[in-house]
């Protein structure tokens, strides 16, 4: 059956409505949907909670009355079709243009759109057989219970290498003292803001707090699986990552004590989101390095910590920090102490990424555990912001949702396009 053909399309509405996946995860969907294969055809979908009740080809003037409008050539869709790209990612990136409609809407339904680009790669392909993909099987760690040889007295380290370049800046950068830093001022500003305004900084302190907490706890098994694949230099980058994670938990905890002056239960700031990442995705993908250090393990953990929480919720997180200190003037330490961290998770996003693209240069298809994981974590990233805004009516310090999802998504999208360079880049070079 040709693609995109009337044929194709009648099909695929029919894959839909046969789908309880789809119907599960596109029940919140409302509204026509049009795909555009550009200099073809446009595809009109009317869809309503998880059922798509026709499907039918319009002209451009009418595909523009639609809700939303995602348009690309016929080579761009057949990359998403054939499997390449996360449909979210293509969005994203800029594969596939959202011509029309919400972006903030569109990341919330990844999971409906992965479903309906699976449903349609099978009208052509049969589903793949069950069980497990070989190349993604758990591998135990590798067991050098002996050393055979040492790297610093064959070849030597390899100053050239990222990891040592970030390990040195690391030793002049991220050797800041966090009981340096003066709160005196800030605890001043802080009982004079108002109590809506203390609440939501409260808010983003508490998810600070415990965001950092976690990374601390959870890194561990990355550092033991990197030391155990003999790479030094990564390693001794990685001594500097993990002591910078827990000065980063202490500066929190003295703002808590110093500045907030609380020390009751902080957790009723967590949301469900918020959850779902902290206290079980991240922990869930860094344990289970424990017992399995494949590829495509190690790929999970560093696109879940450093793409996700560090590189995305993080740096959106610091985002409004700025907006409210920044923009009044007020708690001198605290936004010192943010700039600093801030500069340390710069280097702490720069190995996720060196990681990510070691990774999927020596294993191309692993760019598809790189495509589910931000299928399934981009969205809980983006509610975690939806649900901070969701308490209050009207927001103080005049911060806008929209605004933070939608720098969310230009952090996210950053780094996506630097891996797809990287690793787009190598295999020309090797070919
Ligand atoms: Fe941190
Ligand atoms: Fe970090």
């Amino acid at each position: 059956m040709e693609r995109f053909s009337p044929a194709w399309a009648e099909s695929w509405k029919q894959a839909l409505n046969d789908s309880s996946s789809y119907r599960f995860t596109a029940r919140k969907w409302k509204g026509p949907l049009v795909l555009r294969v550009l200099g073809s055809v446009n595809w009109w979908l009317d869809l309503e909670a998880g059922q798509c009740n026709g499907v039918r080809s319009v002209s451009g003037e009418e595909a523009g009355q639609a809700e939303t409008v995602l348009a690309a050539s016929a080579s761009d869709w057949n990359r998403v079709l054939d499997g390449e790209l996360a449909p979210l990612v293509a969005i994203m990136q800029g594969v596939i243009k959202l011509e029309k409609g919400s972006m903030i809407r569109l990341s919330r339904f990844s999971k409906a759109a992965s479903d309906m680009m699976d449903l349609a790669m099978r009208l052509e392909a049969p589903a793949p057989a069950a069980g497990p993909d070989p190349r993604f099987a758990p591998q135990p760690l590798p067991d050098p219970v002996v050393h055979t040889s040492f790297r610093t007295t064959s070849a030597g380290l390899d100053q050239d290498s990222l990891p040592m370049q970030l390990y040195h800046k690391a030793k002049k950068l991220g050797v800041w003292d966090p009981m340096d830093i003066d709160l005196r001022a800030d605890r001043a500003d802080w009982v004079r803001l108002a109590p809506d305004e203390q609440d939501v900084l409260m808010r983003l302190l508490a998810m600070f707090q415990a965001g950092e907490e976690a990374v601390t706890l959870d890194l561990l098994p990355l550092i033991r699986v990197v030391a155990r694949e003999g790479r030094i230099e990564e390693e001794m980058y990685l001594t500097t990552f993990l002591f910078e994670e827990a000065k980063h938990t202490e500066l929190f905890r003295r703002v808590f004590d110093e500045v907030v002056m609380r020390r009751d239960d902080l957790s009723g700031y967590h949301t469900p989101s918020y959850r779902n990442l902290f206290y079980e995705a991240l922990p869930t993908a860094l344990s289970r390095l424990d017992t399995d250090a494949s590829p495509a393990a190690q790929l999970q953990a560093s696109a879940t910590y450093n793409m996700v929480v560090e590189g995305t919720l993080a740096e959106t997180g610091y985002h409004a920090f700025y907006s409210v200190l920044e923009s009044r003037g007020i708690m001198p330490g605290v936004t010192e102490g943010i700039r600093l961290l801030q500069r340390d998770e710069s280097r702490h996003i720069a190995y996720g990424i060196h990681l990510i693209t070691r990774l999927v240069r020596a294993n191309p298809s692993l760019m598809g555990v790189l495509q589910s994981t931000m299928t399934d974590l981009l969205p809980v990233a983006s509610a975690t912001i939806s649900e901070l805004f969701a308490h209050y009516d009207p927001m103080p310090f005049g911060l806008k949702e929209e605004d933070f999802l939608q720098y969310a998504m230009d952090q996210f999208g950053k780094r996506m396009r630097r891996i797809e360079l990287a690793t787009t880049l190598d295999q020309s070079v090797a070919e």
